[in-house]
């Protein structure tokens, strides 16, 4: 088939690049010109395991290409696929979706004959219907099918997830168009994976449901972590015996930092949103959003007392700073109200990531990027492993640090308290 992707960030990207690697001709179209024309060299814009390998051999194939031409990739392509960024609107709960509207009034003036157009970007209730709206009158000529098929990918995991995810949801009450995505999608559902045709609508609150119930995972064993610090019990045990339930699964029950990426924080915020639209009160949903951003606080609080509230010149190190491994994303993750604060109490804060430099601190004073750990850890006081990327599972802190009295806060639970204790190493786990 002819697939078009509107947005060639982590979704639109990702889907193309594994779309065609199972034959499909994809168009992947981006308004930022720089982007793709580092694609068309074959530079992946995006941290992403295992991508740029695919993406090259079908770029070579000539299955895959990169334009910033809408119209020729819209006009030569059956199936339209949204995945702009769908981000939080400035002062408020909602959903900001003026580049999936922005896209649908293109494809108003593009499109002559039938395509089915699907968002794939996370959309509120409804967003179908106002698409629909803003189509009809190819709608009422049959010349346009909306549908929902929220993306489900994990950055750092995404190609597996793409190619293997749990389930397939199309939100369509077109049978016309429910039979070709089920072609479409056919080398990916015989791999086991379930297809499930719904409404638009309830495809469209699948999504939220999903993310804002995953949030609510976290926050849960985040705040029995909070009750375990104070009562000398390890918050391990309890998701160990917990998750060992069926009924409850291990999944998402690991304690750590508060939640953050490109998805839960926007997406549970726009959920609460929706409830207020349709004056339903989404109770749980709101203590989970109002729970995660004092866990932020709470990091911030927890750093200070093992550093006896002595910040000013203390040299912290943080290992990782991305919101999960292997993604180079930043968005809303916990390392950045963390490193803004210290840094404004004088904190000489350096910092080592697999993914690279970031922007986000590159005009603070008091921050320094490294590119390699050990000096990176060298006569540190306090070493802070904030993403658990793979690099730093066997690291010697005595020999990296090399300091006398150096402290270890571990926000992923990654290290043994026990062998620690054994190497007399100063440690501080979540929830231990
Ligand atoms: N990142 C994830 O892990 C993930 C997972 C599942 C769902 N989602 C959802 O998918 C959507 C996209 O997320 P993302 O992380 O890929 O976003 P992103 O910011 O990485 O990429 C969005 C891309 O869309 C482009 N764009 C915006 N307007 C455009 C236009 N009019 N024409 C062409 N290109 C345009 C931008 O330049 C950008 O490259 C969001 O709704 C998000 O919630 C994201």
């Amino acid at each position: 088939m002819k697939l078009c992707m509107i947005g060639t960030g982590y979704v639109g990207l990702v889907s193309g690049v594994c779309f065609s690697d199972v034959g499909n001709i994809v168009y992947c179209v981006d308004k930022d010109k720089k982007k793709i024309e580092e694609l068309n060299k074959g530079n992946v814009p995006i941290y992403e395991p295992g991508l740029e390998e695919i993406l090259k051999k079908n770029y070579k194939q000539n299955r895959l290409k990169f334009t910033t031409d809408l119209k020729k990739a819209v006009s030569s392509s059956d199936i339209i696929f949204i995945c702009v960024g769908t981000p939080t609107k400035k002062n408020s709960n909602s959903a900001d979706l003026k580049y999936v509207f922005s896209v649908a009034k293109e494809l108003k003036k593009i499109i002559k004959s039938y395509k089915i157009i699907i968002t794939k970007s996370t959309v509120p209730v409804t967003t179908g219907d106002k698409i629909e709206n803003i189509l009809k009158n190819l709608k009422k000529r049959k010349l346009v099918d909306i549908v929902s098929n929220p993306e489900f990918l994990r950055e750092g995991e995404a190609i597996r997830d793409f190619v293997y995810p749990d389930r397939v949801i199309i939100g369509t009450d077109s049978k016309k168009a429910n039979k070709t995505l089920k072609t479409l999608y056919m080398p990916i559902i015989k791999k086991n994976s379930r297809y499930f045709n719904t409404s638009r609508r309830g495809a469209e609150l699948i999504k939220y449901a999903s993310n804002a119930f995953l949030a609510t995972k976290i926050s849960f064993i985040n705040e029995i972590a909070n009750l375990c610090e104070k009562t000398g019990i390890d918050v391990k045990d309890v998701s160990l015996g917990m998750g060992s339930d069926e009924r409850i699964g291990d999944r998402f029950l690991r304690a750590g930092p508060a939640y953050g990426g490109s998805c839960f924080p926007k997406d549970t915020r726009a959920l609460i949103d929706t409830g207020k639209k349709f004056n339903t009160d989404l109770s749980i949903v709101k203590t989970v959003v109002s729970s995660n951003d004092k866990r932020r606080f709470l990091s911030i609080k927890r750093v200070e007392k093992i550093l006896n509230n002595k910040l000013s010149n203390k040299v912290i190190t943080f290992l990782g700073i991305t919101f999960k491994p292997n993604t180079d994303d930043m968005r809303e993750a916990s390392s950045i109200p963390m490193i803004n604060y210290f840094n404004k109490k004088n904190c000489k804060i350096r910092y080592f990531d697999p993914s690279g430099e970031k922007k986000e601190f590159k005009n603070l004073k008091n921050v320094k990027y490294f590119d390699k750990i050990k000096p990176a850890c060298l006569n540190s006081d306090l070493i802070i492993l904030h993403t658990e990327w793979n690099d730093f599972k066997l690291l010697n802190f005595k020999k990296l640090v090399n300091k006398k009295n150096f402290k270890v806060y571990d926000m992923r639970n990654m290290y043994s308290p026990t062998r620690m204790k054994k190497m007399n190493i100063d440690y501080f786990g979540i929830g231990r």
